[in-house]
């Protein structure tokens, strides 16, 4: 049996766009209707059902949830927002707080909107700007009963997919964009960091946490040629740990979000240096279990980079790590084992705060549609129902002691 510290996090992880519904003045919402792609419609019904699923977290032993908010909600035309949609928010914490459930919010979770994407979203100059003014007005309504801020949810994986894969709106495919967007992305965080905490400060109030949630790959070679190593080593360090650095540099972490999934197997077939760095591989089958998406699934990745993690010493939380798949009892093996791999990193070192489950609900999986089935709680799509699976049950004794059999 291993037992997890006092005081420890747990939880599960969602964001606004995957289960509210409606967003109908965000940018994904537009491009579903241009890409053919299945549309988030109503979603999960969670913008009118959040009090039913918070009182479903509570009953599973959660003691903190994340959560995201839309700004396209809070500002739907530039500069003009919206006061019924900080209330719904407000009302969404304070929901949160009665279940006694620590709520760690995001600012941005890879939806824009309509007007900010239309003004050059990410790669306009001002993108940074434009962020600050929402951060500081829904910061300003929700301080009081925030602690932890999460402001920019994967960087790297919106920047990826959204400017060099072609995948997500804008659909661009260009290094140089994405390399703006990525400049961007560290001035809004940093930004962002410093006004969250000058607002607490002008307040009194206890100085946040704010950090950002930080998406890691365990890159591996699929064969170990010398340019598959070569490529590893440059995934890993730009990838997983160049955008940490910077905002390292600018001091503006005060713990390190983590969201792990998978491994990468990396088989690149030139020493282009956009191929060793991006190029999608066709590497060998593994040979490892794997979600419906078909990611490897590999605990062990968590240990490794949550060691070399060590080196920023901050307190790391994990914000997301889960499963989609049809197969509950895969569901339980694959948290457990990563829960395991947690605590021997804890072991060797590692400050953990807390961890979160990705996701509460079954819900949007971008452009994916809702087939991928994330959530410890079941959603039918029909009626809205939800059915808590066993999986959660077995969770809920986790939160509920601190302590797991393996
Ligand atoms: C994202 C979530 C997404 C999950 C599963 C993370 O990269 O933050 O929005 O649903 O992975 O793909």
């Amino acid at each position: 049996m291993i037992k997890f510290p006092e005081g420890f996090y747990w939880g599960a992880a969602a964001s606004a766009y995957q289960v509210e519904g409606n967003n109908k003045n965000s940018d994904w919402w537009e491009w579903e209707k241009k890409s053919g792609k299945e549309p988030s419609g109503d979603a999960c019904g969670h913008y009118q059902l959040y009090k039913e699923d918070f009182a479903l977290a509570r009953e599973l032993n959660h003691n903190a949830h994340r959560l995201s908010i839309e700004w396209a909600r809070i500002e739907p035309q530039e500069g003009k927002f919206c006061l019924d949609e900080i209330t719904h928010y407000k009302e969404v914490i304070a929901s949160l707080r009665q279940c006694n459930i620590e709520p760690v919010v995001t600012l941005h979770h890879f939806t824009n909107p309509v007007w900010f994407a239309g003004s050059g979203g990410w790669k306009n100059p001002a993108a940074a700007d434009l962020f600050l003014r929402y951060v500081e007005k829904i910061v300003g309504a929700l301080a009081e009963e925030v602690h932890f801020w999460v402001t920019i949810n994967e960087p790297m994986v919106y920047a990826y997919h959204a400017y060099i894969l072609g995948a997500w709106p804008p659909q661009e495919r260009s290094y140089l964009q994405a390399k703006k967007v990525i400049t961007n992305l560290i001035s809004a965080h940093v930004k962002a960091y410093r006004a969250i905490h000058d607002i607490y400060k002008r307040r009194n109030l206890k100085p946040p946490a704010v950090s950002i949630a930080k998406n890691i790959q365990a890159f591996a070679p699929s064969v170990p040629t010398l340019r598959n190593r070569v490529a590893v080593y440059l995934r890993q360090r730009s990838f997983n740990f160049a955008f940490v650095n910077s905002l390292m540099r600018h001091k503006s972490l005060d713990f390190i979000g983590i969201n792990y999934y998978t491994r990468g197997l990396v088989n690149v077939e030139s020493w282009l240096i956009q191929v060793l760095l991006f190029d999608e591989s066709k590497a060998k089958e593994s040979g490892l279990k794997k979600n419906s998406l078909g990611w490897d699934i590999y605990p062990e990745g968590l240990y490794k980079l949550l060691l070399k993690f060590r080196r920023y010493r901050l307190p790391v939380f994990i914000l997301e790590n889960g499963i989609c798949t049809p197969d509950d009892n895969l569901r339980w093996e694959f948290i457990s084992a990563h829960l395991k791999s947690l605590y021997l990193a804890m072991q060797k070192g590692v400050r953990v705060m807390g961890y979160l489950y990705w996701s509460l609900l079954d819900n949007f999986e971008w452009d994916k549609g809702f087939a991928p089935r994330f959530g410890l709680i079941e959603v039918d799509y029909n009626n809205y129902r939800r059915r808590v699976r066993e999986s959660a049950r077995k969770f809920c004794e986790v939160c509920r002691t601190g302590t797991i059999d393996i």
